[in-house]
């Protein structure tokens, strides 16, 4: 989890980050969720090469990580707090609550064959990686 910087005053706040400042890789792409219908589940892979920083700008929402190993759900519920997912990991988001905003920053450009889809063939990556 990252906490990143938070400048607060009484007619709002202002949360800047810059790539390789506050999150440890250069920002290649920006992308965010949003219009998310209650019960909705995004995500569901992992990446090969891939790095992110996921930050509930707006609501909240749980996301599920998973090494091949252990799950641990994290719930991401303030503008300021972002998580870091390294490559490998495989990532499901759901519990979005109503108008929820994720923003998404990432390390590399859009590539199709960057995802793992199949969590058998991530599984079996993970154990053939030790
Ligand atoms: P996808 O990554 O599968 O969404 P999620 O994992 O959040 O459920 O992307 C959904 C669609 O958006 C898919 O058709 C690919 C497209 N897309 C892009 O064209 N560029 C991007 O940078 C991203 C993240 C998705």
């Amino acid at each position: 989890m990252i906490d990143l910087p938070r400048h607060a005053s009484p007619c709002g706040s202002i949360t800047p980050i810059e790539g390789g400042v506050n999150i440890p890789f250069a920002i290649a792409r920006v992308y965010y969720l949003y219009d998310i219908p209650g019960g909705a589940v995004r995500g569901g892979h992992a990446h090969v090469e891939l790095e992110q920083v996921l930050a509930a700008v707006l609501g909240a929402f749980d996301i599920v990580v998973d090494d091949g190993s252990n799950k641990k759900v994290i719930r991401l519920d303030r503008a300021y707090r972002g998580l870091f997912i390294p490559r490998g990991i495989w990532r499901e988001m759901v519990n979005f609550s109503s108008g929820a905003v994720c923003v998404v920053l990432a390390s590399t450009p859009y590539r199709k064959d960057d995802y793992l889809r199949d969590y058998e063939t991530f599984s079996r990556m993970k154990v053939a990686d030790g």
